[in-house]
C-alpha cells in the first residue's frame, strides 16, 4: 500500500473508531460488538506499524503511551479554576439568592440546578480541536499537568467532534469512578492483596496521581464536564447552551439538569435531586445552583475563592454510629492481612450493617480506633461500609488497643511488613487461608465459574486435605469422591453435580483460566487482552517483560508479575497438570462451538508487497478469522511472512531470522475455504486449487 492510500485508510479507521468510542463511552449506546471494534483497532495498529511516520495523535492507539514520569510539571491555568462556596440548609441558600438579587436589583432570576459530582476537578485544553493539555485544579491558579493520564480516559475526546474546531477550548469538569466500577476495582485489589480504596473519590484522586499512564489506563476512570475555561471562537450565552456545546463537542455532561425560577423552585429541585440521588450510577454529594444567563454572571463576578453566581448545596453523607465489638483479621489470596470490624448491628442507608472495613493496620492506628469504641460508620461509594472514626469523647477507659499482628492468625507464620506497601502480608504460600482464597477465586463466577463449588465447599475441601490447588479439583479420584459423599450435608447427588461442574469448567475460555490463576495485578480485563494477544496462555508463559509490555495496557508492574509467576517451578507444575487434565490453553476461536483446526491458528503473520488476488485487508481478515495474528513487523516471533509483488525490507529480515515465507500461491492453498470465513465461493475454490483470481476493485 502506498503512503497516501495508507494515510487515507488510517484517517478513515481513526474516525470510525473514535465514533464507536464516543457511542460506547459517552452515549453508552454501542452500535458494534467488542469483537468488531477490536478488528478495526487491529487493522489500524498494523497500518500504524507499517507507516509509523503517519501515526496521528488522535488515534485511539495513542491513548496509552509514553514512559512513566518522574514527577508532574506544574502549569498555570489560562483562567483560574475557582471553587464554590458551600451551603448546608435552605436558610443559607435563601441568603445566597438574596445577595444575587440585591446585586442585580431584580426580584427573581433563572437558575440551573445540577448534580454535584463527587470527583476530582479537571481542565482539558484543546487547540485547533486537538487535546493538548489536561491539568488538575491544584491551588486554582496552577495545577499538575496530567495529560498522559487523562488521555487514557475513553470518554474524553482526543479530538473535538466538530469539523470547525474553535482555536482554543478548555472544558472543565469532574473525573470520577462509577460505583460499580469502583466496587470491581476494590474487589480486584482485595484479590490481588492490595489495600482497598476508602471511596471512589480517593480511588480517582489516587489514580490520577499515578506516574505511569499504563497503570492509569487500567483504572475505570470517567469524566463529566459542566463548565469552560479559556475559549476562543465559542461563547455560549447560558449554562443550558454551554452544556449543549459540550455535548456537541463530544463530552459527557451531567444528567438531570433542572431549570428553576426563584429560590422556592430551586429548593424543590434540590429536594428532587436528593430523592433521585441513589439512582445515579456515580456519587453525588450535593447540588450546584448556577445563574443560567452568562451575561448576568459577568455582572455578578467572583471573589478570589468562588463565583458570586453559583453555590453548592451539600447533602449529608450517610453515616451512623455503633459499637466496635471486635476486629477480625482476614487473610486474602495473596496473604494480605485486612482488619475487619465486627459491629453491633446498625441500620445505614436502608440496610443492617454488622461488618465494615478498617482498610489496613496503618489506617487503624492513624485513626486510633480501639475495640469497644463507639465508632462512626459511613457507606463509602454505596458499596463497602467503612469505619470513619472513633468517638473518642465517649470512651469509658475499657477500650482495647489492637496490636499489629506479628504472625498470621491462620497459619501462625511470621508476617512480612514492608515500608513500600501499606499491607501486612503472610508470605507462607501453603497458609490454609491463602489456599482457600486462591481456590475460591479460581472457582468464582468471574473466573472459571464452577457453580457447585461455593465458599463452604471450598473450605471443606481444603480443611479435609482433599484439595490444595486447582489441579487437585480435576484429579479427584474415587476414594476422594467417596470421602466427600460421607460428609454431612453432601450426598452422592451433590458430589455428582460438583464433578459435572468441574468437568464442564474444562471448556472455559483460556482468559478465565488465566484470570483464575490469580496472578497478582492480572485482572479479568487484562487476562482477556493477554489471551487475545497471545492466542491463549501457552505463548504467554515464555514471554519476557519487554514482550509483555508491547501489549497495549500492560505496564511494567503487571509484566514483571506475570514473568515471576510463570518462572516459578510450582506454578509451572500446576499448569502442566491443568493442561494434562484437558483445560483450554489455546484460544481456538472466539466463536462458540468446535472448529476444525486451522493452518494459521495461533500463528503470527506479517504481510509485505501486494497480492494479485486479494487486498491486504482481505488477507488480514481471512487470516484473523482462521485464528492468526497479523502484525506489522518481522521479529523472531513471526511464524510466516506472506510475500506479494515488490516486497519491502521485511523479506530480507525474515530470511535472516529464518521465518517461513509463503508466496501468494502457497497462501491461497492454506486459506480456509470453510463458509465461516468471509471468502466468497469463487475465491475459496480458487484458493483450494491454488489459482489466483483477478479481483476488480472500485465497482
Ligand atoms: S461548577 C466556577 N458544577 O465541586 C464554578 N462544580 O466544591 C466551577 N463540582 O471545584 C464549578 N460538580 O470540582 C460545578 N456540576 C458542577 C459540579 C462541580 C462537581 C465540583 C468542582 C468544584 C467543586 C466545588
Amino acid at each position: 500500500m502506498d503512503p497516501a492510500d495508507a494515510q487515507a485508510e488510517m484517517c478513515r479507521l481513526i474516525e470510525e473508531l473514535n465514533r464507536h468510542n464516543y457511542l460506547y463511552y459517552v452515549l453508552a449506546a454501542p452500535e458494534i460488538s467488542d469483537r468488531e471494534y477490536d478488528r478495526l483497532y487491529q487493522r489500524l495498529t498494523a497500518l500504524e506499524s507499517d507507516f509509523p511516520d503517519l501515526v496521528s495523535v488522535d488515534s485511539p492507539t495513542q491513548r496509552v503511551g509514553g514512559q512513566p514520569l518522574d514527577k508532574f510539571t506544574t502549569v498555570r491555568h489560562a483562567l483560574p479554576m475557582i471553587s464554590l462556596d458551600n451551603t448546608y440548609n435552605p436558610d443559607e441558600l435563601r441568603a445566597f439568592h438574596r445577595r444575587v438579587c440585591e446585586r442585580l436589583g431584580v426580584s427573581t432570576i433563572r437558575y440551573i440546578v445540577e448534580p454535584k459530582i463527587d470527583g476530582v476537578s479537571l481542565s482539558v485544553r484543546y487547540e485547533g480541536g486537538l487535546l493538548t493539555r489536561a491539568v488538575t485544579r491544584g491551588n486554582g491558579r496552577e495545577g499538575d499537568d496530567i495529560t498522559a493520564n487523562v488521555r487514557t480516559i475513553r470518554s474524553i475526546p482526543l479530538r473535538l467532534r466538530t469539523l470547525t474546531p474553535p482555536p482554543v477550548w478548555e472544558a472543565r469538569g469532574e473525573v470520577f469512578m462509577a460505583d460499580r466500577d469502583f466496587a470491581n476495582l476494590n474487589d480486584h485489589r482485595a484479590a490481588n492483596g492490595d489495600p482497598p480504596f476508602a471511596n471512589a473519590r480517593n480511588a480517582t484522586a489516587g489514580s490520577l496521581k499515578l506516574l505511569d499512564p499504563q497503570v492509569v489506563a487500567q483504572r475505570p476512570l470517567d469524566a463529566l464536564f459542566y463548565a469552560h475555561g479559556e475559549s476562543v471562537g465559542i461563547s455560549p450565552d447560558s449554562q443550558k447552551e454551554l452544556l449543549g456545546t459540550l455535548q456537541a463537542l463530544g463530552f459527557k455532561t451531567p444528567e438531570f439538569i433542572q431549570e428553576s425560577s426563584g429560590v422556592d423552585d430551586v429548593l424543590e429541585a434540590i429536594a428532587e435531586l436528593d430523592r433521585r440521588r441513589a439512582l445515579f450510577p456515580y456519587q453525588i454529594d450535593g447540588a450546584v445552583i448556577k445563574v443560567d444567563d452568562i451575561k448576568v454572571r459577568e455582572i455578578l463576578g467572583a471573589t478570589a475563592k468562588a463565583p458570586r453566581w453559583a453555590i453548592a448545596y451539600k447533602y449529608e453523607a450517610e453515616k451512623a454510629t455503633t459499637r466496635l465489638k471486635a476486629v477480625t483479621i482476614q487473610v486474602g489470596r495473596l496473604g494480605t492481612l485486612t482488619p475487619v470490624a465486627d459491629l453491633e448491628p446498625v441500620v445505614l442507608a436502608g440496610s443492617t450493617i454488622s461488618r465494615a472495613t478498617l482498610h489496613n493496620f496503618r489506617e487503624l492506628e492513624r485513626k486510633d480506633i480501639r475495640i469497644g469504641d463507639r465508632v462512626e460508620i459511613e457507606k463509602a461509594g454505596e458499596v463497602i461500609p467503612a469505619v470513619v472514626r472513633a468517638l473518642k469523647g465517649q470512651r469509658t477507659g475499657g477500650e482495647q488497643v489492637l496490636e499489629r499482628p506479628t504472625h498470621c492468625p491462620v497459619c501462625h507464620e511470621p508476617v512480612h511488613e514492608s515500608e513500600a506497601e501499606v499491607a501486612l502480608r503472610c508470605v507462607n504460600p501453603t497458609c490454609p487461608a491463602q489456599v482457600r482464597e486462591r481456590l475460591r477465586h479460581f472457582a468464582s463466577r468471574g473466573a472459571m465459574d464452577i457453580e457447585s463449588l461455593g465458599d463452604a465447599l471450598v473450605q471443606l475441601l481444603v480443611d479435609s486435605d482433599i484439595v490444595h490447588n486447582p489441579a487437585d479439583l480435576y484429579e479427584l479420584d474415587v476414594t476422594a469422591r467417596e470421602q466427600l459423599c460421607s460428609f454431612p450435608g453432601l450426598g452422592s447427588k451433590s458430589v455428582a453435580n460438583l464433578m459435572a461442574a468441574i468437568e464442564q469448567s474444562k471448556k472455559q475460555s483460556p482468559w478465565r483460566l488465566l484470570f483464575g490463576l490469580g496472578i497478582r495485578h492480572v485482572g479479568a480485563r487484562a487476562a482477556q487482552t493477554l489471551t487475545r494477544h497471545f492466542s491463549g496462555i501457552d505463548r504467554l508463559m515464555s514471554c519476557t517483560v519487554e514482550e509483555l509490555q508491547d501489549v497495549s495496557e500492560v505496564g511494567p508492574v503487571m509484566a514483571e508479575s506475570i514473568v515471576a509467576f510463570f518462572s516459578n517451578a510450582a506454578n509451572r507444575e500446576l499448569l502442566d497438570r491443568l493442561r494434562e487434565a484437558g483445560l483450554r490453553f489455546v484460544e481456538e476461536s472466539l466463536d462458540e462451538g468446535p472448529k476444525p483446526p486451522s493452518f494459521f491458528a495461533g500463528k503470527t503473520c506479517v504481510l509485505t508487497g501486494s497480492l494479485q488476488s486479494l487486498s491486504r485487508e482481505q488477507v488480514r481478515e481471512k487470516l484473523e478469522a482462521m485464528g492468526a495474528r497479523v502484525t506489522g513487523s518481522v521479529t523472531s516471533k513471526t511464524d510466516f511472512l506472506i510475500v506479494g509483488a515488490d516486497p519491502g525490507a521485511k523479506l530480507g529480515k525474515a530470511r535472516n531470522l529464518g521465518v517461513a515465507i509463503l508466496d501468494e500461491e502457497a497462501l491461497l492453498a492454506h486459506l480456509d475455504s470453510s463458509p465461516k470465513t468471509i471468502i466468497d465461493e469463487s475465491e475459496a475454490d480458487a484458493g483450494e486449487k491454488g489459482i489466483p483470481v483477478q479481483q476488480t476493485f472500485g465497482f
